[in-house]
């Protein structure tokens, strides 16, 4: 009896082992180092929710926003470490990884609309970008927009000239040091987390962002002009651990690939409205003045930044500067 009875035991404890090992979801930590409520944040969730829903719980994923798990810096090393699956940096972060053509997005006025932007991301360079990221172990799945970067500071900056000598906060990209560095400013490399303390400490005058970084961080409380530059863009690559994506059974990945399409779509679809109601926000602070320029003073900006491109030339490549003004009909 006893003997009957233990390997009865045996046998439900073997199945739920089995089965609970069956359930065991893929999990995919998600990192990134923007606010929920922004054009990367909501398309991180809607992935989640995608991605969750058509595996039917086969994966999990997990999205840890605003550098809670990882700030800019560390994430790139945590991916290729496997210690992340899944991040969406913006394309100037890639300079410390040796892919320095991803750079040329950070160019001065390169892109004027976002549809600009598109012939590049959804075109045959951003196809070359990503096959320069194979050999450092990511895949690179997708670019997200997010907008147009505007100048802030304390003081208010009309013309390139009132930037002189200010400190000002930049991505890790040697392209904006020299975007700084043309309107004599002095560029200081700093993580997106770090940058509201630094202006509220003035360790930085100012920075550079589209208006839903510049808000959602509450850049408006410690900067008391933001200037309607444009002069550059935040577009993201939505990239993963090159192992663990290959290492996905084929109709996961397959799955994945598709959900990654649809939030590509949601995540664009709602970026310019998303900056444009941070503008709006903004403004409805009274915390910052917003700085309109005319037609004139713009061209002045460009003018004074557009030197950079020829500049950088031999740093990102004159190919690849070259293949997007030919995609772009880029005129300087
Ligand atoms: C920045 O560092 O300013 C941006 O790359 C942050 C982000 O991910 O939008």
């Amino acid at each position: 009896m006893k003997l009957g009875f233990s390997l009865a035991l045996a046998a439900a404890a073997m199945l739920a082992l089995g089965s609970a090992s069956a359930q065991q979801p893929i999990v995919i930590k998600f990192s990134h180092v923007v606010a929920l409520d922004t054009p990367k944040g909501k398309g991180a969730e809607y992935f989640k929710k995608l991605a969750e829903e058509r595996t039917k719980g086969r994966v999990k994923v997990e999205v840890y926003p605003n550098s809670q798990l990882y700030k800019d810096g560390e994430e790139m090393e945590a991916l290729q470490l496997g210690s992340v699956q899944m991040l969406a940096p913006s394309v100037a972060k890639f300079g410390p990884l040796g892919v320095r053509e991803f750079e040329v997005f950070d160019l001065p006025y390169i892109f004027a609309t976002y549809a600009d932007l598109h012939k590049v991301t959804d075109g045959p360079v951003g196809k070359l970008l990503f096959q320069k990221l194979e050999s450092k172990g990511i895949v690179g799945l997708a670019f997200w927009d997010n907008g147009f970067k505007d100048f802030s500071a304390n003081k208010a900056l009309k013309l390139p000239g009132d930037a002189k000598g200010l400190k000002m906060r930049i991505q890790s990209s040697n392209v904006l040091e020299a975007e700084i560095r043309a309107l004599n400013g002095l560029p200081q490399k700093m993580a997106f987390s770090e940058v509201y303390q630094g202006l509220q400490t003035g360790v930085v005058d100012g920075t550079e962002n589209p208006p839903s970084n510049f808000y959602t961080q509450k850049m408006h409380e410690v900067q008391k002009y933001l200037t309607m530059t444009d002069h550059g863009v935040i577009e993201y690559a939505v990239i993963v651990n090159k192992k663990f994506w290959d290492g996905l059974p084929a109709d996961i990945r397959a799955t994945l690939e598709g959900a990654m399409k649809d939030a590509t779509k949601f995540a664009d679809d709602i970026a310019k409205k998303e900056n444009d109601d941070a503008l709006e926000a903004v403004k409805k602070s009274g915390k910052t003045q917003v700085i309109v320029l005319s037609a004139d003073e713009k061209a002045a900006w460009k003018k004074a930044l557009v030197v950079v491109h020829q500049e950088q030339e031999s740093r990102i490549g004159k190919d690849i500067i070259q293949a997007v003004y030919k995609e772009t009909g880029f005129k300087p």
